[in-house]
């Protein structure tokens, strides 16, 4: 693969970053905090009604590992130096994210009480409000990533509808629809993986193609980034599969068991455990290998692949 000049001529902090990933995803990380504070602030923006406002912040601003927006920017600093210039677009995934976590742990969904360490959304404010909590963090999203001023009109309109497309009906609603729809059933393993790719591949697939697409990536380098989050987003939920079964609930921030509770169609019941895991770890080697063309550019996203490896919350 063709190496993109723009990362060659990055500035120094770039490189050091390269060189010391931990420093790196921290100080991302503290960006993504920081921006996320801002876009919903604690004094409610004109119009938000303040239990609206609580209920967003309440889920949003509650830790999680932030791997979206993560992903979004290291797939941006792999193709080139993106200069901290993507943040909102990172910070939008996020709000989906936490829309999608406020609905998918609803009474209707998967029933579960504890999310992050706290108690779930609903248990606090309310089914009606967690639900309109959610919609609010998805209606957001799309307007903070449209009134983002460092990105031309084309381009932008091009991420914007890939991250709808991931969202909705060919994404992670759509893998919602048919994970319950499998409920109590015995389905194919082709029909589970499109669950999860669905589910939760098509947010990863959308934050690493975005950060290519918006950093200048040419077609070689983003058919590399779409390889590399269809696997990591698979062997993510088969992680997030076993760990399910046999994770620590501390250390979770929410429940083992509640795959069983709601006889839900896993990598664990399908394969069992034991070959779960392995296919979590084989499916991981197959991201890192889908990074071969872009060189020692590969270290940031390299680095999430290893401790997607070790992975017990
Ligand atoms: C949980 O996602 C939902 C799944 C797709 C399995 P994460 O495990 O990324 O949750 P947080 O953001 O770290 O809380
Ligand atoms: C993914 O599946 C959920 C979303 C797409 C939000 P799970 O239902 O397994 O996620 P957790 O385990 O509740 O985080
Ligand atoms: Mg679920
Ligand atoms: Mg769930
Ligand atoms: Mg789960």
């Amino acid at each position: 693969m063709r190496r993109k000049e723009g990362w060659q001529n990055c500035s120094p902090w770039v490189k050091v970053m390269v060189a010391d990933c931990g420093r790196y995803f921290a100080e991302r990380r503290r960006e993504v905090e920081a921006r996320l504070e801002q876009l919903v602030p604690a004094q409610p923006l004109p119009g938000c009604p303040a239990t609206l406002n609580a209920a967003m912040r309440y889920s949003l601003l509650a830790g999680g590992k932030r791997l979206r927006p993560l992903l979004l920017l290291a797939a941006a600093d792999t193709v080139a130096d993106s200069c901290g210039r993507f943040v909102d677009f990172a910070c939008a995934l996020e709000m989906i994210h936490a829309f999608s976590l406020i609905h998918d742990d609803l009474p209707a969904m998967d029933d579960d009480d504890y999310r992050r360490g706290r108690l779930t959304n609903h248990k606090v404010f309310g089914e009606a409000m967690a639900i309109l909590a959610g919609d609010g963090l998805l209606a957001a999203a799309f307007e903070v990533m449209a009134a983002v001023p460092a990105v031309g009109a084309e381009k932008k309109i091009g991420v914007i509808r890939e991250i709808a497309a991931a969202t909705g009906l060919s994404g992670m609603v759509a893998g919602q629809v048919l994970d319950m729809e499998a409920e109590g059933k015995a389905i194919s393993a082709e029909q589970l993986r499109t669950v999860h790719a669905q589910k939760t591949g098509a947010l990863f697939v959308a934050a690493v193609r975005c950060g290519g697409i918006l950093a200048g990536a040419d077609r070689e380098q983003l058919a590399a980034l779409t390889e590399f989050g269809r696997k990591f987003g698979l062997a993510f939920q088969i992680s997030d599969d076993v760990l399910d079964v046999c994770g620590d609930r501390d250390k979770l921030g929410k429940p083992v068991g509640s795959d069983d509770k709601n006889a839900k169609s896993t990598y664990v019941t399908l394969y069992g455990l034991d070959t779960a895991r392995q296919l979590a770890g084989r499916t991981l080697d197959e991201a890192q290998a889908a990074l071969d063309g872009f060189g020692p550019q590969a270290a940031l996203l390299t680095f999430l692949v290893e401790q997607m490896r070790n992975r017990d919350h």
